[in-house]
């Protein structure tokens, strides 16, 4: 620790935050070094910007939001096999890593580990994660090679994620050689007035930071370096709840490296104006995606000339970056979306409180609240039946289920 109790005391009351040392003195001595620890990496004035943030409204009303232009893969015609080589080239001089961002839970599937271990009850009962190990094996042979996975846990999962793939000898891959494990960030959860939370066991209330976060963890936990030793250019980065994930796509690729972008994101159309994904749009002329959280039911329904919906490319989480993209993503801080959730915590005079309502601030950044940092991009639509394939709620939910998600995938391999 490089400050004693008495700094770090004066550096607390100076941030309003002393009360997060109230309960110190009854913690075992790895405790005490675990919560100053964490003490010592909390950026104080970033909390307080947060805070402020909460107080903001949505400022993003005043944004101009125009369509985002697309190609649509299946009418490429004598240009797919222009794009096709070009991709291919690049995959088969190994130039192509996958990313799968699964930093998430299987809670709200009812399941009690982590979201990619979640078997979607095919009769293979596979795994998420192995379902996409399959894909990315499958490619690899096409091409002779072996793509390089790097797996995105949190804190909360990471222990368990890779138990489960030492138990499944790494579904063939090779531990540090060709996949890799990084933690995402994370950030203090915070009360209504400011205060940072402590949690039942003593230490600070920490929340993942979101998939935005992603550009910073394989920048600090130095996997763009261990890319570029590889010598990968092109990085795919993908959800661990689509099953149907294609992460190795030569036609987006030749897109990309034909276009000089250095982001090129996969769409399908949206099913209704009020489906629960986001779409991509131009967000003061630069790419963006508008969440369902936010659009407006009139900027939903609203269509072009040909009657389809002017924001109808549904961003599905399957995005590919240059190498120097990530670097610079990772460089430049992202804007935080508060969440308000239900969080139990110590007060001040040491009882344990379980409320039962929302009491706490969690931030949160967007993967795509990165793509304004590129100058261009390009989205190439493809075929749901054949890409997005989610796996998000329980069955009783009917939509984004393991059910349909089951279904999808059985009928675009033929499995019935
Ligand atoms: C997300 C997208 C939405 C998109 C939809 C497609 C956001 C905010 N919105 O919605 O635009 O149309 O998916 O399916 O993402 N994850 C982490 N760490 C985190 C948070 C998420 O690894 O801190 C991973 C999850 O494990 C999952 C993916 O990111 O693989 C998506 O996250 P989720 O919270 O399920 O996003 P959605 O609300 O479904």
């Amino acid at each position: 620790m490089d400050k004693n109790l008495g700094e770090i005391r004066a550096e607390l009351k100076k941030y309003n935050q002393e009360h997060l040392l109230n309960g110190y003195d009854k913690l075992d001595d790895n405790k005490k070094q675990i919560l100053l620890q964490q003490i010592e990496n909390i950026d104080f004035e970033l909390v307080n910007f947060l805070y402020e943030s909460t107080k903001k409204v949505n400022e993003t009303k005043q944004d101009e939001i125009t369509p985002m232009e697309y190609l649509d893969k299946s009418k490429l015609y004598d240009d797919y096999k222009y794009y096709e080589n070009i991709g291919k080239k690049a995959i088969e001089e190994g130039k192509l890593a996958a990313v799968t961002m699964a930093g998430g839970q299987g809670t709200r599937l009812g399941h009690d580990g982590p979201k990619g271990t979640y078997d979607i009850g095919l009769d293979s009962h596979k795994s998420l994660f192995e379902l996409l190990s399959d894909g990315l094996k499958e490619e690899g042979k096409k091409y002779e090679v072996t793509i390089p996975w790097f797996i995105m846990t949190s804190r909360e999962n990471h222990k368990q994620t890779v138990e489960f793939f030492e138990k499944h000898r790494f579904f063939g891959y090779q531990k540090d050689k060709n996949i890799f494990f990084f933690n995402q960030g994370e950030l203090p959860m915070m009360d209504t007035e400011g205060k940072i939370l402590i949690g039942e066991d003593g230490l600070i209330k920490l929340a993942s930071d979101g998939h935005g976060g992603i550009y910073e963890a394989l920048v600090k936990n130095k996997m763009v370096d261990k890319m570029k030793e590889l010598g990968i250019e092109w990085v795919f980065i993908g959800g661990v709840d689509n099953c149907l994930v294609k992460m190795v796509d030569p036609v987006l690729m030749g897109i990309a490296i034909d276009k000089g972008v250095t982001v090129a994101c996969k769409s399908v159309v949206k099913a209704n104006p009020k489906e629960k994904v986001g779409v991509f749009c131009k967000r003061n002329g630069k790419p963006n995606v508008i969440e369902y959280t936010e659009i407006t039911d009139e900027m939903a329904e609203l269509k072009d000339e040909d009657g389809e919906l002017m924001y109808g490319e549904s961003h599905i989480l399957c995005n590919l970056f240059n190498v120097s993209a990530i670097e610079r993503m990772g460089e430049t801080p992202l804007p935080y979306h508060v969440a308000y959730k239900k969080a139990s915590y110590i007060d001040q005079d040491g009882n344990l409180i379980v409320p039962d309502s929302p009491n706490a601030y969690k931030f949160e950044a967007f993967l795509f609240d990165a793509f304004g940092e590129v100058d261009d991009m390009a989205v190439l639509r493809v075929k749901r039946e054949e890409e997005f394939a989610p796996v998000k709620n329980a069955d009783s939910a009917g939509v984004d289920c393991p059910r349909t998600a089951r279904n999808l995938y059985k009928k675009y391999h033929n499995l019935d």
